[in-house]
């Protein structure tokens, strides 16, 4: 395993155990993580929340929490899920990013209905936006949300949640949550994202990113020009960040991979 420091991100790079294969290792060091973080946040603060990432990069991590020895483990009685963005579609839905946190995680561990924090794709997006940001804002008892741990993916433009380049949504700094409409693999998407004062608050930021191709945008995220990427964007102002990458992804990163 590999370890770097770039700016205040720690980028851990996991090297595949054994016959293992990369998003296989990094999965079981992510739920291991995410074990030791919910277990700490509930013994110092009687709770842990958590923004899940989208994407299908976190579908071993979640399968992983929903098995021995991490489902045991964890304390899903004062566990908190959220998501970091969601498709404007029905939670029924095959590209809903709630769907796959259900289907691999949440109808296997006993955590109450109540602490699953569903952002409503099925709704007009701007209403589900104004709702969910109500939500945090009620669950944090304040304006600002401080998350645990928000565990975040990498799309191929740099996009991480639903902050694409160049989108609006970067530039807010008020709302805790908005509605988008971007273009992503030449495809129109329609999402409620997270902002950066959602993300940037949280004490643990975990990336994880596997696969040979995204190792060009992990090395121009991590090692090229700054700022112009949503995902360089993430700089918790009170928090850290780690980097889980597999070998492949990490394979472009000047001495890592
Ligand atoms: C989403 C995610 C998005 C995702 C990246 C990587 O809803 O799609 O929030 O940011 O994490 O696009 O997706 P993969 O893990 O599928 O590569």
């Amino acid at each position: 395993m590999g370890i770097k420091t770039v700016g205040e991100s720690s980028i851990r790079v996991i090297q595949p155990e054994g016959a293992g294969h990369g998003p296989e290792a990094l999965a079981r060091e992510a739920a291991q993580r995410f074990t030791d973080l919910a277990r700490e946040a509930v013994d110092s603060r009687g709770r842990f929340s958590v923004a899940l990432s989208g994407g299908s990069t976190p579908a071993a991590l979640y399968g992983l929490l929903a098995e021995e020895p991490c489902r045991a483990q964890i304390p899903w009685a004062q566990v908190y899920l959220f998501w970091g963005d969601e498709r404007c579609v029905p939670p029924d839905h095959p590209d809903s990013n709630y769907r796959l946190a259900h289907e691999t995680l949440i109808s296997h561990v006993p955590i109450p209905s109540a602490n699953v924090y569903r952002m409503r794709g099925e709704i007009e997006p701007h209403l589900a936006a104004r709702v969910y940001e109500r939500a945090l804002q009620d669950f944090f008892c304040g304006p600002r949300s401080r998350f645990d741990l928000v565990l975040l993916g990498l799309g191929n433009d740099g996009h991480t949640a639903s902050l694409f380049p160049n989108s609006a949504a970067l530039h807010e700094r008020e709302r805790l949550a908005v509605a988008v409409e971007a273009s992503y693999q030449d495809r129109p998407v329609r999402r409620v994202t997270l902002t950066l004062p959602a993300l940037n608050t949280a004490r643990h930021v975990l990336f994880l990113v596997t696969g040979s191709a995204k190792a060009g945008i992990v090395r121009a995220v991590l090692e090229g020009p700054k700022g112009h990427l949503p995902a360089q964007q993430i700089r918790p102002t009170a928090g850290q960040i780690v980097w889980m990458l597999d070998r492949e992804a990490a394979s472009q990163l000047r001495g890592l991979g």
